[in-house]
């Protein structure tokens, strides 16, 4: 079985080719990635307008570079999935309505993938892991701790209540000027800079609840940045740092108030996976790391082209949706918000064989 992915949820153009034998084995074909970076680097941030644009004007060449990278033809896929969401609508709809036009015309299933999902299910993809799992999702979008319990069947253990980990990234990157993306910046400076200079907040940290606060973290950077301003090159690093190794703990404090809300909740996750463009960063992989062997589990962080957004992850997902029957049809909308407990809803009662 083959299948088509289309990613066009936030600022990545991408479209890949994942294939799966009868024995499971599977393999990417192909995993084409266009980045707008560029395109909204002068902003400091995704344009949505600009981001919509680009993706008609790309999207088409992606899919064609997809599919002859992997040697194949419109028809030699068996089925076509696309993110319909949740991300910036307009972008959502391009690689939503490429997808049903290449199901339409090849008599293809077409599935419509949750973005969310298809990070969750990477893990599975790049290592063939059982359910269930405790999943640590950050992103620029999203900070959730999830038990992934089966396809469509998350439970949502905790969240962000105001930014998101890698928002908090692109606004400290932003602030101190450095290049956009944010999370990468933020990460080179890091390194070069002492961790222990400025003692900012671990906000939430030793709560029992597994939710997360990174906006008075970021006031704290910026109150220290204004006051010690102007800023030396050894400043930015430190500042850097210091915000990073805040972050780690905060990271790695929460994450293991999700493993006792996991166990709580009577799931045994098998693995602790991090997913999610933020899970390219490897001081919080490093922390995470810890924790799991604290924990005595085995880590999974996807290799760096599989973390952030891609189209082989909506590929997997849709190959994941279709072994379990779960297909769309042309009337499958884009979803600037769909949160991924709202999915386990609406599979179980769509799909009995999820029911927890
Ligand atoms: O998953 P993703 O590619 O797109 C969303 O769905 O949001 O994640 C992008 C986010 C951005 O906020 C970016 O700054 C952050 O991931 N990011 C990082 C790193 N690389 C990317 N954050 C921290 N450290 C990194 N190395
Ligand atoms: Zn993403």
């Amino acid at each position: 079985m083959r299948v088509l992915g289309i990613e066009t949820t936030c600022d990545e153009t991408a479209a890949a080719i994942v294939s799966i034998e009868r024995s499971g084995e599977h393999k990417i074909l192909s995993n084409e990635v266009l980045s707008q970076i560029a395109a909204h680097a002068a902003y400091g941030g995704v344009v949505p307008e600009i981001a919509a644009r680009a993706h008609v004007e790309a999207i088409d060449r992606i899919i064609a570079r997809a599919f002859s990278d992997a040697g194949l033809k419109p028809g030699d896929i068996d089925a076509v999935a696309a993110a319909a969401g949740p991300g910036l609508v307009g972008g959502v709809m391009v690689g939503l309505t490429a997808g049903k036009a290449i199901a339409l015309a090849t008599g293809r299933p077409f599935i419509a993938v949750n973005h969310l999902e298809a990070h969750a299910l990477t893990a599975r993809l790049t290592d063939d892991l059982a359910f269930p799992y405790l999943l640590l999702l950050v992103s620029g979008g999203h900070t959730q701790l999830l038990a992934v319990r089966g396809v469509g069947d998350y439970l949502k253990l905790g969240g962000t209540i105001d930014d998101a980990v890698g928002e908090a990234f692109d606004k400290i990157a932003k602030m101190l000027t450095l290049p956009y993306p944010g999370g990468p910046s933020v990460e080179r400076e890091a390194a070069k800079g002492d961790p222990e200079r400025f003692d900012f907040p671990r906000p939430m940290q030793g709560r029992p609840n597994p939710d997360f606060s990174l906006s008075g973290l970021k006031t704290a950077v910026r109150l220290v940045a204004e006051r010690i301003a102007p800023l030396s090159e050894n400043d930015v690093a430190d500042l850097c740092a210091s915000f990073q190794a805040a972050v780690v703990d905060v990271m790695v404090d929460r994450t293991r108030a999700g493993l006792r809300a996991c166990r709580e909740a009577g799931i045994a996750p098998s693995t602790l996976v991090v997913a999610g463009g933020v899970a390219a960063n490897q001081a919080i992989c490093r922390g995470l790391g810890r924790l799991a062997t604290e924990a005595g589990l085995p880590m999974v962080a996807p290799p760096l082209v599989l973390c952030g957004d891609n189209g082989a992850m909506i590929a997997w997902a849709g190959i994941e949706r279709l072994r379990l029957g779960m297909v769309d049809d042309m009337g499958a909308v884009a979803r600037p918000r769909w949160p991924l407990d709202e999915l386990s809803a609406q599979s179980r009662s769509d799909n009995p064989k999820t029911v927890a």
